[in-house]
């Protein structure tokens, strides 16, 4: 028998986890597919404060400027990114990562994944309740024992450790920049995004921006099926559809 406790929290999980479906649904539903930026026109525009505009950060800033949203790039050196705010044009500002917590409804934080665990202590207040998308990948290599951690946990599980009260995607991982940049508003099928996240508000929020990004959303599941979909798995850079993404992840 499960501990009254256990049982709510499976019950709010499969209560939550139904409405996160169906608001993603309905976003499929109602959104124009990604037929090139005209096409993709946001039904919102978001203020999106981006920590780490380098190739994956800086890509997206450009692809979301491109279909209407608003950024600011941050750097711990803010004065480099003046070039690629001006490329970007009015709806691109630059400053620090804690101004582009405080600037953004929507967080991207794109950075070495060692670095998480500091900017989530650094920024705690300023992220607290916010959508954060995260694209970050462990890599012992790079990123020391802890990426080591983060891969036997999955980086759903990691990341919501290291980014307590925020209300975390993961999306935006499984891609190379190189790809982002070539494959965004492809003609024909576009290229799916793995996505993995626990609150219905924040995927459904991030399933627009994959859209408007020129690609295709795919929820995979909660933060913990983020493993799915992790460096090394057979989803990870493999450029596919939304039909072979779902077939590859038996969804
Ligand atoms: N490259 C890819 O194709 C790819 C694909 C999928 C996922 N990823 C993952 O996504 C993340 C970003 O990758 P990337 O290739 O875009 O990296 P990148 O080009 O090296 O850019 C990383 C950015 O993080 C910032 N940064 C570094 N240390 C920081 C710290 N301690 N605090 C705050 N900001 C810091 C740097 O900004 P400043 O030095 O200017 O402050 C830099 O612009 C990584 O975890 C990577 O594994 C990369």
């Amino acid at each position: 028998v499960k501990p009254v406790k256990q049982m709510h929290v499976a019950q709010n999980w499969r209560i939550n986890w139904r409405v996160a479906v169906m608001a993603c649904a309905l976003l499929v539903m109602i959104s124009p597919g990604p037929m090139g930026i005209a096409a993709a026109a946001v039904s919102k525009p978001e203020k999106i404060g981006i920590i780490g505009a380098g190739k994956i950060g800086g890509t997206l800033a450009r692809l979301w400027v491109q279909s209407g949203h608003e950024v600011l790039i941050s750097s711990r050196h803010p004065e480099e990114l003046k070039s690629l705010a001006q490329s970007l044009g009015p709806k691109a500002r630059v400053g620090t990562p804690r101004e582009a917590a405080m600037f953004g409804d929507v967080v991207l934080i794109s950075i070495p994944y060692g670095a998480t665990p500091q900017v989530g202590k650094d920024l705690a207040k300023e992220l607290a309740g916010k959508i954060v998308i995260d694209t970050g990948n462990p890599y012992p290599e790079r990123d020391g024992d802890m990426a080591i951690e983060a891969r036997r946990k999955g980086t759903g599980v990691a990341s919501a450790e290291f980014l307590p009260g925020v209300r975390l995607v993961r999306a935006f991982n499984a891609i190379n920049y190189s790809s982002l940049a070539s494959e965004a508003h492809r003609a024909g099928d576009p290229i799916a995004i793995p996505l993995a996240g626990d609150d219905a508000q924040a995927i459904a929020v991030t399933s627009q921006l994959v859209k408007d990004a020129g690609f295709d959303p795919v929820l995979v599941g909660p933060l913990s099926s983020a493993k799915l979909f992790d460096v090394g798995t057979p989803v990870y850079v493999k450029l596919l559809t939304a039909k072979e993404l779902r077939a590859r992840l038996k969804l």
